[in-house]
């Protein structure tokens, strides 16, 4: 059996060009997302959401994006979690989407405010039944005792909310958009001499500048 911890995979064949990158790093992006989606990597849409909470200590979690244009990357949460937390304390984060079989990484940092009250009502109501029982049901990041403890919970949520009853969105859950001041991308290249270009946003807040950095 191969040593997982002593793997070495080349990765090969792709490059990143500033010839070829386009001039807004959203629509560069874009383009990698549907390329992974397209080349079937798994939840092409997941990040590692990394945070830091009010004392300085950082964490990361996966987290699901779910719509990202000019105004920035979104997803959706329970913001009294403990990543809600951590925002409340220090509005600034990165994501991190790992398209690893396709020998690419994205990384965004940037502000985060929280997605309106229609927007996160409108997500909301996209979702199917059972996750909107289930964050109804369950307050992310607190302890509970046991799993029984939680299906009693989801329970009387559903006794409450019966089939054909709207579930409403709980005022603790909801939306948050990043507003990105930079992104990354980075590109696989043979003997680990990969590309990274990284875009920073200037002072009038539309325009970007890109540079390359050493691998
Ligand atoms: C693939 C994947 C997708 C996930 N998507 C979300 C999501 O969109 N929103 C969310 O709140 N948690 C999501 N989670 C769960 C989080 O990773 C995390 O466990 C949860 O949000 C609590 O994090 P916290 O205690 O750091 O706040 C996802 C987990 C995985 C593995």
């Amino acid at each position: 059996m191969t040593d997982p911890l002593a793997r070495h995979t080349d990765y090969g064949n792709r490059s990143l060009d500033e010839s070829d990158v386009a001039d807004d790093p959203i629509a560069q992006f874009s383009a990698w997302l549907e390329d992974a989606a397209a080349r079937g990597v798994y939840e092409p849409n997941a990040m590692v959401l990394s945070t830091v909470d009010a004392d300085g200590t950082p964490s990361s979690r996966t987290v699901l994006l779910r719509a990202v244009d000019a105004h920035g990357f979104v997803f959706y949460t329970d913001r009294s979690s403990r990543k809600g937390q951590a925002l409340a304390a220090h509005p600034l984060a990165t994501l991190l989407f790992p398209w690893y079989t396709v020998h690419r990484q994205v990384n965004v940092t940037g502000e985060v405010a929280l997605v309106d009250d229609a927007e996160s009502d409108a997500y909301w109501a996209s979702r199917p039944r059972g996750s909107r029982i289930s964050g109804t049901a369950s307050a992310q990041s607190q302890p509970i005792g046991s799993r029984a403890e939680l299906d009693a919970r989801v329970a009387e949520v559903e006794v409450a909310f019966p089939e054909g009853r709207e579930v409403p969105r709980p005022a603790r859950w909801g939306g948050y958009r990043l507003r990105p001041r930079r992104i990354e991308f980075w590109q696989g290249r043979t003997s680990r001499l990969h590309d990274r270009l990284v875009f920073t946003r200037g002072d009038r807040g539309t325009d970007w500048s890109v540079e390359r950095l050493q691998p």
